[in-house]
């Protein structure tokens, strides 16, 4: 009589790329573009000190390196890098959660604390909303083609942005999505803690006060300035 011994059970075929190379790119490409913003929101602040030094700034940046680098190289390397990141944050952000809506299938997630289920659904149309904003800002002060045509002057950052955020819907607009972009940045730090495992209770506190830190400063430093452009303190 023959037995029929059942082998090992077939293991499930590992998606490529991995959940962890995913979580990964998110967690290099989320950092990279923090970086920018926090670096871009200090460079924002330019405008506290008057139209020569906003301009002069705006300027340094075209020309960082020159003459050793060509006129807007390192610009356009910058324009480069975060493009990229972008494409790339976005997409594994998207294979992530069409791979975690078939995993759960009709379950749901339980037993999370109430703002972190929040912050997770957020995350989604947050990070959506802040890809249209990076469309309008650069055809805003980029490019001058939402500031109207004739008060668009090419070189003078300072009034291309006095010019816009007197218009209130965009000056809501800014703000409001400043909002928005501090809560993806504040989850988006907690997801990377708990993707690092890490379960040490001081560790866990320096690693949420440091993400909240950078998220209120750039809320702050940056929805600031609409606000006094409206009040007419910035003109
Ligand atoms: C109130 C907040 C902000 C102000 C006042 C501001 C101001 C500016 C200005 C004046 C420029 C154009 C510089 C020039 O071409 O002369 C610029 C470019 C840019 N900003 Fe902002 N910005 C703000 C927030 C942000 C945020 C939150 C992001 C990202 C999510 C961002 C991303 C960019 C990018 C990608 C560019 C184009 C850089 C380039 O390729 O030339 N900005 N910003």
């Amino acid at each position: 009589m023959t037995v029929a011994v059942a082998g090992p059970p077939e293991a499930a075929p590992v998606p490529r790329p991995s959940t962890f190379v995913l979580k990964q790119v998110m967690a290099i490409t989320g950092v990279i573009f923090v970086g920018y913003v926090f670096v871009h929101m200090i460079g924002n602040l330019k405008v506290f000190f008057g139209a020569d030094s906003f301009n002069s700034y705006a300027h340094w940046l075209r020309e960082i390196g020159y003459p050793l680098i060509p006129h807007r190289g390192v610009l356009w390397a910058l324009r480069v890098v975060l493009v990229v990141s972008v494409v790339a944050h976005v997409w594994s952000a998207l294979v992530l959660w069409v791979r975690g809506r078939r995993a759960r299938g009709a379950h749901r997630r339980r037993r999370m604390p109430r703002l972190m289920a929040s912050g997770a659904r957020l995350m989604l149309p947050s990070g959506l909303l802040i890809l249209v904003f990076v469309g309008v800002h650069l055809l805003d002060l980029t490019i001058g083609a939402l500031v109207a045509p004739e008060t668009f002057r090419s070189g003078d950052a300072y009034q291309n942005l006095v010019a816009s955020f007197s218009r209130l819907w965009m000056a809501v607009f800014y703000s409001a999505t400043m909002v928005f972009i501090a809560a993806h940045i504040t989850h988006g730090w907690w997801t990377m803690l708990q993707d690092l495992g890490a379960t040490g209770r001081r560790f866990r506190m320096v690693w949420i006060t440091i993400g909240v830190m950078i998220a209120l400063t750039i809320l702050l430093g940056n929805a600031l300035i609409p606000v006094l452009v409206q009040l007419g303190v910035i003109a």
